[in-house]
């Protein structure tokens, strides 16, 4: 290939940069500056040749003068796409009419006198600016799709964040302390990582899916306000936000109750946004019951974007399936949709087992009354999209109306998903934040006929609920809760059981006989008998976070070396078989073997 032919390359030697290539201004006209980077673009106009040469600061343009220096303006031609070189002239100030506004330096260039070819490369699998490459590919070349701007932002703007974390945790008197990565097997192990160990053969560490024991250990042992931006592990199904590894911002502090993990997390919050520049919500954030997030909308993550649901049972009588709530929805400003768009929504109606009621003019002829009623109450103009909901059958399960709600609640999201993009609903720049309270402390399981614990075994019941766990344990609250952000779950957390009777009191509640309980965490156990303050935590999900402020979809998109939706890193093909003799070496034979 004629971009592969290969170019005499010059040593790199003593050469110095002078500035980056984001950085030379008016006021630099005159100096000379030595710049070195990528080539990003060459135009060759015959006798010049711009080209833009671009490093993580910016771009900056450099003139290359066939009438003033011959051999630089030869060498220039020799250069290609993401070839790194050296260049060294006077900074020059542009023509007005050749002043690019897309670049900070835009009113600059570098009249070229000395080019070093630092480093040919291969032509690159993809243009950087083209947005419309495949994922796959670009995982493939991650050290290439990370010199796009957009992967430049993104980054630079998670380091800005985390820093800007570290400060606030510092300066509130958390120690950044770390947890062990090699661990045991937790109680819901199934998603652990495994780690065989060779010297002690059949025997397995596991990867962390969260430091939950260990920083619960740190509060016994008498170090109070810990936080650690920690790499997590869980082997589950892959979501655009979901990660096999993934990174928490975990903190844990004693002698505390849920306003205080709150207070702490929201001034980190603010410090962050102040940091990376985006306007603070009003604290302290809005909280609400668990029991309240799904009656007004159908989800214990709400986006509030949107308004909330309204039962009309009592308004349409007639529409009800017997028993279960009949919801409205209200999706504002769409605009008055044609039959054919509100029946889009029909196929999610159908596989979720919801029957919907779109059509507002066969409503108001048929229910006059009220939907007038329903009109005032709800503020429905006729640019608003109106859905009533319900389930077509009753629900199995112990919560007919929760599952109606849950119901109704995804196709709310479902609808203004699809409408979104034509009628800028969801704005991802308005950040509407939420803690959501009170959550359950138990989830009935049907296939293992058995309650688990809805956040962890280790949160604390609701102190008024202490006389339901063991006859009611459905109704018993906990003192968990989760902080949303625009529909996501961010992060969640709980005040912690500190007294070892109660923690007795929820293993029996969820089944675990005392030696059962031992058997998985008899160590933790132990330690809640050796003086444990009362305390509670939380952990946020740094990728989520970051993704959301940077309004991306995928947080794929703000971690240098993710793996794709299937759980593999293309790059370098991880997972990966290994040879047999690793295997033994560690006491392991396959039972298929593969490959
Ligand atoms: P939880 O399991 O809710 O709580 O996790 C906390 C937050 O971590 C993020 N998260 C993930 N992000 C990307 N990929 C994943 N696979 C993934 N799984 C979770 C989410 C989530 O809200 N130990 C408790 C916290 C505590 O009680 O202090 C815990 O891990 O944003």
């Amino acid at each position: 290939m004629d971009q592969e032919k290969a170019v005499a390359l010059d040593a790199f030697g003593d050469l110095k940069r002078s500035h980056t290539c984001g950085e030379l201004r008016d006021e630099h006209v005159g100096q000379r500056a030595l710049l070195m980077g990528w080539v990003n673009r060459r135009r060759d106009l015959g006798g010049l040749i711009f080209i833009h040469l671009r490093d993580r600061e910016g771009i900056t343009q450099v003139v290359f003068d066939a009438e003033v220096f011959k051999h630089v303006h030869a060498k220039a031609e020799t250069l290609r796409h993401e070839y790194v070189i050296a260049v060294e002239g006077p900074v020059v100030k542009r023509d007005a009419d050749t002043i690019n506004p897309e670049l900070k330096t835009g009113t600059v260039e570098i009249a070229c006198e000395k080019v070093y070819v630092l480093n040919d490369a291969r032509t690159p699998p993809f243009v950087l600016d083209d947005d419309t490459i495949g994922e796959d590919i670009r995982l493939r070349y991650r050290y290439v799709d990370l010199r796009r701007q957009q992967m430049q932002r993104n980054l630079r703007f998670r380091h800005d964040a985390t820093f800007a974390i570290r400060e606030s945790f510092n300066d509130q008197g958390f120690l950044e302390l770390e947890t062990p990565m090699m661990t045991r097997s937790t109680p819901e192990g199934a998603r652990d990582y495994l780690v065989p160990s060779r010297v002690q053969q059949g025997s397995f560490y596991a990867l962390p899916q969260s430091p939950q024991l260990f920083k619960q250990l740190l509060m016994v042992g008498g170090y109070d306000r810990y936080f650690q931006i920690v790499r997590c592990f869980r082997d589950e199904d892959l979501r655009a936000d979901r990660q096999p590894e993934f990174t928490q911002i975990d903190l844990e502090m004693s002698f505390v109750d849920e306003d205080d993990v709150h207070h702490a997390v929201e001034k980190m919050i603010g410090q962050t946004l102040d940091k990376v520049g985006i306007a603070k919500p009003a604290f302290p954030l809005p909280r609400m019951s668990f029991a309240e997030a799904i009656e007004k909308y159908g989800s214990d993550k709400p986006d509030l974007r949107l308004p909330p649901l309204e039962r009309v049972d009592e308004l349409f009588g007639d529409l009800v399936t017997e028993g279960l709530p009949l919801m409205a929805i209200r999706i504002p400003g769409v605009g008055q949709l044609s039959r054919r768009e509100r029946e889009e929504f029909r196929p999610y109606g159908m596989a979720h087992g919801i029957k919907i009621f779109d059509d507002p003019k066969g409503l108001t002829k048929k229910f006059p009354e009220s939907m007038a009623t329903l009109r005032e109450r709800i503020g429905l103009t006729d640019d608003d999209l109106l859905l009533l909901a319900t389930l077509v059958d009753h629900p199995e399960g112990p919560k007919p109306e929760e599952s109606t709600l849950l119901a109704v609640g995804g196709l709310r999201m479902h609808a203004a998903q699809k409408l979104k993009d034509k009628h800028g609903l969801l704005d991802p720049t308005n950040f509407q934040f939420l803690w959501v309270t009170e959550f359950p402390m138990f989830e009935w399981d049907e296939n293992e006929q058995r309650w688990f614990a809805a956040h962890h075994p280790f949160t604390s019941p609701h102190e008024d609920d202490f006389d339901k766990l063991e006859s009611h344990p459905h109704e018993v609250r906990s003192r968990a809760y989760d902080l949303v952000l625009n529909g996501v779950e961010l992060g969640s957390g709980s005040i912690r059981i500190h007294r070892r009777d109660i923690q007795s009191q929820v293993f029996q509640a969820l089944g675990f006989s005392e030696e059962d309980a031992h058997h998985r965490f008899g160590f933790f156990l132990d330690a809640l008998e050796y003086g444990t303050p009362p305390h509670g935590g939380f952990a946020i999900g740094l990728d989520r976070l970051i993704m959301l402020l940077v309004g991306e979809t995928s947080i794929r998109d703000v971690i240098p070396f993710p793996k794709n939706a299937k759980g593999t890193d293309v790059m370098c093909d991880a997972p990966n078989t290994v040879p047999t003799k690793q295997l033994t070496e560690l006491g392991i034979a396959l039972r298929r073997p593969v490959g």
